[in-house]
């Protein structure tokens, strides 16, 4: 049983599909055992995403995630890490899968509606940077 971090983008909170982006969690068998919605602070944003800093795209990056309310979440089952990846898609939603969040919702690279965990190293780090154990509920 894993865990990983999952966050709904400004894109897809703006456009009040939250719950279907959620439907598509919850078919695929991963449970959503903690979430909220909450605006970053630009500091956040740019401590979560500190890998990216020295990427071109870094500065846009965070501003899209301050615009708007994001809903982070934890989402729970087997192999969560690998399998969320799978169900969101590609990062760039001209070439993710048929079928996956991101082919169905993104509108670019830049707004591509989810953001998961890369491994199970990042998931612990990207959850304890959300949550305090006594916020997830199995
Ligand atoms: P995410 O999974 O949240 O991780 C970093 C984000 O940077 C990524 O999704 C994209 O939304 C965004 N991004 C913008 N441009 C690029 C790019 N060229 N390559 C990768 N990620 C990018």
């Amino acid at each position: 049983m894993e865990r990983t971090l999952s966050i709904i983008k400004p894109d897809a909170v703006t456009r009040n599909i939250t719950g279907k982006v959620n439907s598509m969690i919850e078919e695929s068998g991963l449970k959503i055992v903690a979430q909220k919605l909450i605006r970053l602070t630009p500091k956040q944003a740019e401590e979560f995403y500190a890998e990216h800093k020295d990427k071109a795209f870094f500065t846009s990056l965070v501003e899209i995630m301050c615009s708007a309310p994001v809903v982070v979440q934890v989402l729970q089952g087997e192999d969560a890490v690998a399998k969320y990846r799978k169900i969101m898609g590609a990062t760039n939603p001209a070439v993710a899968e048929e079928g996956t969040i991101r082919k169905t919702f993104a509108l670019s690279i830049d707004r591509n509606t989810v953001h998961g965990s890369d491994s199970l190293e990042s998931a612990k780090r990207e959850v304890s940077f959300f949550f305090s154990n006594l916020e997830i509920c199995e």
